[in-house]
């Protein structure tokens, strides 16, 4: 458990606001037609041109900026020629650095118009992120997080993915703690002031197996149904946390 310094707090705090930033101008570009490879082009730019630099490209192997899920991908999907289409649903997740600290967040988002299923899903999964967030606090249990993200996706009948899971955040991408979307309320590390961690919820409308493609990163749902995903950067504090990633007009 890394508690951070003022100083490194302040260089999370901005390339949060970078990937925050991005994501919110990736949102308004997703649309038919445009391809998942387009948006990863924009991203790289837009980072670059915030002052950072992209977190993922290159981070063990993986290849591009940004990872771009559709439907039944869970995470880790590679931008291509693949053009997006009315009614998918996509997760794109994203991390910038700058001077040498990580942020990192995923959003799902419809393409035109959506199921009301596919609709539920995503805003479920929202949710479940902020009733984890709300649980970001000194004094409780990283169990009390995980508990709250999983009490909240299976009441509506969905399922936590269980093979990947959030993490600590700061002079890398992943540092400990492991940041489980399921676990029981008082266990876990005891967290305090200073902490950072990603929360990142993988919420599947049917089982929650999954299994990685041929490329060795993508991961999809085994029984090919839809999956959301919605990742935030999160500072403990003494008293609120403070989500780093949040994006403009996000009720915080
Ligand atoms: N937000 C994801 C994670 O924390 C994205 C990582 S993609 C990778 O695992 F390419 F950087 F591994
Ligand atoms: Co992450």
């Amino acid at each position: 458990m890394i508690v951070k310094t003022s100083e490194q707090q302040a260089h999370m705090r901005r390339a949060s606001r970078i990937v925050a930033a991005v994501l919110a101008k990736l949102k308004n570009n997703i649309r038919p037609g445009i391809s998942t490879r387009e948006l990863d082009r924009m991203a790289e730019e837009e980072i670059i041109a915030l002052g950072g630099c992209p977190a993922f490209k290159g981070y063990q192997g993986y290849p591009h900026t940004l990872c771009v899920s559709v439907n039944e991908e869970v995470v880790h999907g590679f931008p291509n020629r693949r053009r997006l289409k009315e009614g998918d649903i996509v997760s794109i997740d994203m991390g910038a650095i700058f001077q040498g600290l990580y942020g990192d967040a995923a959003l799902t988002v419809g393409v035109g118009v959506i199921s009301p299923a596919a609709a539920r899903l995503m805003r479920v999964t929202k949710e479940s992120l902020w009733k984890g967030i709300e649980m970001a606090r000194a004094g409780n249990h990283l169990g009390d997080v995980s508990h709250a993200v999983q009490q909240h996706a299976e009441s509506f009948g969905y399922s936590v993915v269980r093979d990947f899971v959030g993490h600590g955040i700061g002079e890398a991408l992943h540092e400990p703690p492991q940041v489980p979307n399921f676990g029981e309320k008082g266990e876990g590390p005891l967290l305090v002031p200073g902490m950072a961690i990603a929360i990142e919820p993988m919420i599947n409308e049917g089982g929650y197996g999954v299994k990685i493609l041929s490329n060795k990163w993508t991961v999809v749902t085994v029984d090919k149904s839809l999956s959301a995903h919605f990742e935030h950067t999160v500072l403990l504090t003494e008293g609120d946390p403070e989500v780093l990633t949040l994006q403009e007009g996000e009720l915080g």
